[in-house]
Order: structure tokens, then C-alpha cells, then sequence
């Protein structure tokens, strides 16, 4: 309490990296054992893979909030759910309680922290931990350096159509595609007719259990891949 009034508390959005607990930051660490509040997305009935990944640094008892978002393949991301648990957390924060906010990877890469991040910081103080991406981590996987000296690395949603997909593959070095899943087919068959299949690799799962990485010649065309898969394409 300061002057009479209850001292806000501050949202910090966590990276917790790409899956291998061992990858998340010191700080983030450091905060998890602190604040009260812990939030994080959750499939629909699903378990949280931030909170799992976060699981042996959560301490037993706190307040926990699984955001619990639809799912479907391509949706955007139900903007009244994140008004929802906006207000849920904004409720904590206004009563001096700080939050933790878990994102898998990094928050502000194709982070779902944003949406909080949008929501929240206007009204409150908001701290933004960053975490190790996946990309580092499919690089690593793959032992495929990404870009060195004045090398361009270009990344793409594989949602991107055809042609948005293939003006960019045609003008960069190497390059990442994410958001692979149901979209593996189209992509395969692209990087082929551009010929570039041969420098293409297909990680899923980098750093979880079951991390796999094979050349994208070696994937079968009818694949399902999980969502956690990234193609990388390596540089001429
Ligand atoms: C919504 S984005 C989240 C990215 C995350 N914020 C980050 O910094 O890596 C989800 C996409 O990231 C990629 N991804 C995330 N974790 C991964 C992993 N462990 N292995 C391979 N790809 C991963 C996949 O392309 C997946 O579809």
C-alpha cells in the first residue's frame, strides 16, 4: 500500500522457450518463484505446453489461470476469450498482485503474449522477458547455421500463400517457415517446383521429446506433421 492506495501489480509475459525446461532464462526462473499469479494458454480442455514447460520451475500454490483458447486450425486467436482473461488478470493486477504470463519460445515472436500485451499495458506496467525462440532451437537441432556476415534470413507463416511464400524464398538466403502443420503438403510440393528441396530440412518438436529432424526429400508428400514443425531452408 503506498499513500493509502493499493500499489498495482506488474505483468511480466515469460518466455519459457521452445520446449526443454532447461531452456528458459534465469530471469524468468527468478520470476516464477516469486509472483502469485501464474497465466497461461491452454488448448480447450487441452493441457498448456507453456505450463508444462514451465513445470519444474512453478512453485506449488499458486494462483493459476489457463487461458483456455479455441483451437482450430487458421483461427485467429477469439479476441473475446483474451478480453476475458484480460479482465480476469487485470483484476489480480489491480489488487497489487503480480502476474506471470507463460509463453512458449519467445513473447513477442509470433507470441500469443501479445494478446495480453495489447490489452494490458496501457493500464498497467508490464514487463517483457524475452525466452529462447524456436527458431535458435530448430538451427540447433538441425545443426544448420542461420546467416552469418550479411547473410538475409527471411521467415514466413507457411499459412502465407503460394506465391507470397514463393517471392520471398526467391529473394532471401536462408529461411524458416512456421506454422507448418496442415500446411506441409502445399509447402513440400512448392519448395520442390522451386527447386529447392534439397536444401530443405522439416524439425518437429525441437528441444521436446520426440524432437525430429529429417531432409524434406525424406518426408513422405502425405505427411501430418504436429504443429510444433519448422522447415528450414538453408542458404545457396
Ligand atoms: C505460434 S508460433 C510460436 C512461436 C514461439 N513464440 C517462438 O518464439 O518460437 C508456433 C510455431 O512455432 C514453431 N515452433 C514452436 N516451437 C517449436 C519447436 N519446439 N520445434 C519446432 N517448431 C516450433 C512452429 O512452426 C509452430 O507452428
Amino acid at each position: 500500500v503506498v499513500g493509502g492506495q493499493v500499489r498495482q501489480g506488474t505483468l511480466h509475459g515469460l518466455g519459457v522457450g521452445p520446449g526443454d525446461p532447461e531452456l528458459l532464462t534465469l530471469k524468468a526462473v527468478r520470476l516464477l518463484a516469486g509472483v502469485p499469479v501464474v497465466a497461461y494458454p491452454a488448448p480447450e480442455g487441452g493441457e498448456s505446453l507453456a505450463r508444462a514447460i514451465a513445470a519444474p520451475h512453478v512453485p506449488p500454490g499458486r494462483i493459476e489461470i489457463a487461458i483456455e483458447t479455441p483451437m482450430a486450425p487458421g483461427r485467429h486467436p477469439a479476441n473475446d476469450v483474451y478480453d476475458k482473461y484480460g479482465a480476469e488478470i487485470a483484476g489480480h493486477l489491480e489488487a497489487g498482485r503480480d502476474v506471470a504470463a507463460l509463453c512458449e519460445g519467445d513473447p513477442f515472436f509470433f507470441g500469443s503474449f501479445m494478446y495480453l500485451f495489447e490489452r494490458l499495458s496501457p493500464k498497467f506496467r508490464c514487463v517483457v522477458v524475452p525466452g529462447v525462440s524456436s527458431l535458435g532451437a530448430c538451427a540447433a537441432a538441425a545443426r544448420l547455421p542461420l546467416a552469418s556476415r550479411l547473410d538475409v534470413v527471411t521467415i514466413l507463416p507457411g499459412p502465407l500463400d503460394d506465391e507470397a511464400v514463393a517471392a520471398r524464398l526467391s529473394a532471401t538466403g536462408s529461411a524458416a517457415i512456421m506454422k507448418v502443420g496442415r500446411h506441409f503438403s502445399r509447402l513440400k510440393n512448392l519448395l520442390q517446383s522451386m527447386g529447392l528441396s534439397d536444401r530443405a530440412w522439416l524439425v518437429e518438436r525441437a528441444t521436446m521429446e520426440g524432437e525430429r529432424v529429417r531432409a524434406l526429400m525424406e518426408c513422405s508428400d502425405e505427411e501430418s506433421v504436429p504443429y510444433f514443425s519448422t522447415i528450414l531452408v538453408s542458404a545457396p
